[in-house]
C-alpha cells in the first residue's frame, strides 16, 4: 500500500507542520521565525529568518557525520576515457579551496557567478564553492552561443565566470575561450574575472589581468593552506539563477533560494526517489540545466547518496551500452534521465541486447522527465530492464516534480503517458479559459493554486514584474505552469502539450519565438515563422519557414543555409535548427496573426481544419507542397478535415 494520499493529504491540510518536520533533515545556523509567511515577496516565502548554508549541507554536514570517505561524486567520461571519483571529505577539500580562491578575488555573499563549463568535476565544485560563501551562481549550458552567453551577462552582471577551455562533443572538440571571449565583448557589463580550466585536448590563450588559470589558482591556494568556510545566508537568499526560454530573445532568470529549495530536494530524494544515503543516483543530464541542478548536484549530495557525473552519451560513446555500463560500473540504484535518450538507444539497440553484457542487479527504477514520456518508449524501457519506469513532469520553475510516482512513498500503479499524481506541496487544478475548474478527462491549463511549495522559485531575477505578468496574472490565485492537459477519473496527470510557443527538443526547452528574432534578422528575410515539428528522437524539432523581401533574386538554398548558421552561432547548436525553407507566403488571419498551429498540424500529418478567419486558403497549399517537397510531412498526407 502507498502511503501517498496519507501524505499528500497531510501536506495540504497544514503546509506549515508538514515542511518543519521535512526542513528537520537539514543543518541550520539559525531556526526560522515563520515555516512560511504569506506576506513577503510575490506569493509569500518559505522559511523567512533562517540561515543556513547549501554547500555545509551537501559536504560539511556530511563529513562530520562519518561519510567522509565515502565517495560523494564519481566523474565518468567515455569522451575523454576517464573515471575519478571524490569522497565527502576529498569533495569538501576542493569546494573549501576553490571557495578560498574565489574570496581572494573578492568575490563575496550575493555576487554573481557564471559557470560556462562542460560536464566536469570543476562545474560542480564551482557551484558548490559559490554557495559556500553566498556567492549566486548562474550556470550556462555550454552548448549555447555567445551571445546568448552574453545576454546572461548583461542580466545577472556577474563578477566572474568560471569556465573551461573546451568541451568534448563526440568526434568534436568544442572551444569554449573565443565563445566566452566573443561574450564579454558583445555584453555591456564586463566581469572582473574569468577562471579558466584549463582542458590537454585544447588550450586557450588566457587575457592577462582578467583571466587566471584553474589549476595555478588552486595549486597555490594549497600551498596557502587556503580555505573559505560556510557563510551563513538567509534561506530566503538566492542559491542560483538559471534562465530558461520564454516566450521572447530575453530569458527568464529563475532565482531559486537556499532554504526551501534544500528542505524540498531532500525530502524528494527518499520518499520521491526511493533513494537511501550511501546509494549511488544519477542524473543523466547536464549541470547547465535545471536536472543537473537538482539531481546532478544538489539533491544526490545533500541527502549523502553518491552522484554521477556523466560526460558522454547514450549512444556513440562508443555505443547504446554506454548507459547500462555507467549502471553496472558505478552500481546505480536510481536514474534520471529524458525520453530522448531512450529513443536514440532504442533506434540503435531495438532488442536491448547491449544490456545482456552488463549486471545491474543494483538498479532498481528509471525516473525519465524533461519532455512527455511516450508510451512506447516506457513499455520498451520496462521490458528490457525490467524495473519500474517513472515518468514525472517538472519544470526549471520549480526546480523538483510537480508530478511523480513517489517510490519511496510505496509506488503507485503505473498508467503509461501519465506523470502520475501531484506531489506534497502542489496544489494542481485542470483551469479553462475563464479560470474554471475542468471536470476529469477535459483538457484545459496546468495551474498550480498559490503558494508554491518549497523550492519553486519565488521571482524572476531582476524582474518581479515579469514573473507576475508571465506566472500569475492568467489566472489569479494560481500559477500557470504554461502546459496542458487533463486529470482522469483516478486523480492521474496527463501533461499533453505547451500552451505558449516553447518547445522540446531533446529534452532541452527551447523558444520557436527567440528563434524567429534570430531568423529575422538576416538581411533578406521579411518575414518568418518557426514551429516545433514531431520528431522521432528528439520530441520536437525546430522548422522554420522564411519569406524573403521583394526584389532578393537568391538562390533560395544559400538563404536557407545562412539562416541555419545564423541561429547556431547566435543561439547554439543545442537549437538543433537544421530545418528551414523559403517559401512565397504564410498563411494568416484576416487580423495578420501567423497560423503556426495549422502549420504545425499539416507538418506533424495531424487531421486539421480549414480556420475559418484565414485569410487567403490557397497559401496552406503552398506551405504543405513546401514540406512535402522536404519529405517533411510525417504520416500520410494531410486531408482536410
Ligand atoms: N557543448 C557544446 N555543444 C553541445 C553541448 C555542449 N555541452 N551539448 C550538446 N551540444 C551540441 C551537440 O554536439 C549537437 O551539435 P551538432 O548539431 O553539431 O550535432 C547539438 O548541440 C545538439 O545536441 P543534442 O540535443 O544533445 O543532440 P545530439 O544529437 O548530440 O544527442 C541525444 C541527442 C538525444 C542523444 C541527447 O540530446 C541526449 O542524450 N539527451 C538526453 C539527456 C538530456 O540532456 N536531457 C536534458 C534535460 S533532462
Ligand atoms: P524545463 O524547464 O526545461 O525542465 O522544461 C519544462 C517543460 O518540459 C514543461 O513545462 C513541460 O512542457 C515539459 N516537460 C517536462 N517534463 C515533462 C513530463 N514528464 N511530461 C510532459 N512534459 C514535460
Amino acid at each position: 500500500m502507498s502511503r501517498y494520499r496519507e501524505v499528500y493529504a497531510s501536506a495540504k491540510r497544514d503546509p506549515e507542520t508538514f515542511w518543519a518536520e521535512a526542513a528537520r533533515d537539514i543543518g541550520w545556523y539559525k531556526v526560522w521565525d515563520r515555516v512560511f509567511d504569506p506576506y513577503m515577496g510575490e506569493y509569500g516565502r518559505w522559511f523567512p529568518g533562517a540561515e543556513c548554508n547549501t554547500a555545509y549541507n551537501c559536504l560539511d554536514r556530511h563529513v562530520e557525520k562519518g561519510r567522509g570517505q565515502q565517495k560523494a561524486l564519481i566523474y565518468d567520461s567515455p569522451v575523454t576515457r576517464t573515471t575519478k571519483a571524490f569522497t565527502y571529505a576529498e569533495l569538501t577539500h576542493e569546494v573549501a579551496t576553490f571557495a578560498g580562491a574565489l574570496k581572494d578575488l573578492g568575490i563575496g555573499k550575493g555576487d554573481r557567478v557564471i559557470v560556462y563549463m562542460p560536464m566536469v568535476p570543476e562545474a560542480v565544485i564551482a557551484m558548490l564553492a559559490c554557495a559556500r560563501i553566498g556567492a549566486i551562481h548562474s550556470v550556462v549550458f555550454g552548448g549555447f552561443a555567445a551571445s546568448e552567453l552574453a545576454t546572461r551577462i548583461d542580466d545577472s552582471k556577474p563578477v566572474a565566470i568560471v569556465s573551461a577551455s573546451c568541451g568534448v562533443e563526440p568526434g568534436r572538440v568544442v572551444a569554449y575561450k573565443p565563445l566566452l571571449d566573443k561574450a564579454i565583448e558583445l555584453s555591456r557589463h564586463k566581469p572582473a574575472h574569468c577562471m579558466i580550466l584549463q582542458r590537454p585536448m585544447l588550450e586557450a590563450p588566457l587575457v592577462p589581468g582578467r583571466d587566471h588559470d584553474w589549476d595555478e589558482v588552486v595549486r597555490d591556494a594549497k600551498s596557502r593552506g587556503r580555505k573559505a568556510g560556510c557563510v551563513a545566508v538567509a534561506a530566503t537568499d538566492p542559491l542560483y539563477i538559471l534562465y530558461t526560454s520564454g516566450t521572447t530573445g530575453q530569458p527568464k532568470g529563475v532565482v531559486r533560494d537556499n532554504g526551501g529549495h534544500m528542505v524540498a530536494l531532500k525530502w524528494s530524494m527518499k520518499n520521491h526517489y526511493g533513494v537511501e544515503p550511501g546509494e549511488a543516483f544519477w542524473a543523466a543530464s547536464d549541470v547547465g540545466w535545471v536536472v543537473g541542478h537538482s539531481y546532478i548536484v544538489y539533491a544526490p549530495l545533500l541527502h549523502g547518496a553518491t552522484t554521477v557525473l556523466y560526460e558522454g552519451k547514450p549512444v556513440g560513446t562508443p555505443d547504446a551500452g554506454a548507459f547500462w555500463r555507467v549502471i553496472a560500473e558505478h552500481r546505480v540504484a536510481a536514474m534520471f534521465t529524458a525520453p530522448t535518450a531512450f529513443r536514440a538507444i532504442k533506434k540503435e539497440d531495438p532488442r536491448g541486447e547491449l544490456i545482456r553484457n552488463y549486471d545491474l542487479r543494483a538498479f532498481r527504477t528509471l525516473f525519465l522527465a524533461g519532455e512527455r514520456a511516450d508510451p512506447e518508449t516506457v513499455k520498451w524501457a520496462e521490458e528490457k530492464l525490467g524495473v519500474p519506469v517513472i515518468d514525472h513532469w517538472w519544470q526549471t520553475e520549480t526546480g523538483w516534480a510537480i508530478c511523480g510516482n513517489p517510490v519511496g512513498l510505496g509506488m503507485l500503479p503505473v498508467k503509461h503517458g501519465s506523470p502520475t499524481v501531484p506531489m506534497p506541496g502542489y496544489d494542481l487544478h485542470v483551469l479553462d479559459e475563464k479560470g474554471q475548474p475542468l471536470p476529469p478527462g477535459q483538457n484545459g491549463t496546468l495551474a498550480l493554486k498559490l503558494p508554491l511549495p518549497p523550492s519553486c522559485l519565488p521571482t524572476l531575477w531582476n524582474s518581479s514584474e515579469r514573473f507576475r505578468k508571465s506566472y500569475l496574472s492568467e489566472f489569479p490565485g494560481y500559477y500557470t505552469t504554461s502546459d496542458a492537459g487533463y486529470r482522469d477519473e483516478d486523480g492521474y496527470i496527463f501533461v499533453m502539450a505547451r500552451t505558449d510557443d516553447v518547445i522540446n527538443v531533446a529534452g532541452h526547452r527551447l523558444s520557436t519565438g527567440q528563434i524567429e528574432e534570430v531568423v529575422a534578422r538576416h538581411k533578406d528575410v521579411a518575414e518568418c515563422a518557426v514551429i516545433g515539428v514531431q520528431d522521432e528522437t528528439k520530441g520536437q524539432l525546430p522548422a522554420g519557414f522564411v519569406v524573403v523581401n521583394a526584389g532578393v533574386e537568391r538562390d533560395p538554398k544559400d538563404i536557407e543555409a545562412e539562416v541555419i548558421s545564423l541561429v547556431r552561432e547566435t543561439i547554439g547548436p543545442v537549437a538543433a535548427f537544421k530545418n528551414v525553407m523559403v517559401v512565397k507566403r504564410l498563411p494568416k488571419t484576416r487580423s495578420g496573426k501567423i497560423l503556426r498551429g495549422t502549420m504545425r498540424q499539416l507538418a506533424d500529418g495531424e487531421p486539421w481544419k480549414m480556420p475559418a478567419t484565414i485569410d487567403d486558403p490557397a497559401i496552406l497549399d503552398e506551405i504543405a507542397q513546401a514540406l512535402r517537397q522536404r519529405g517533411a510531412i510525417r504520416g500520410a498526407p494531410p486531408v482536410p478535415a
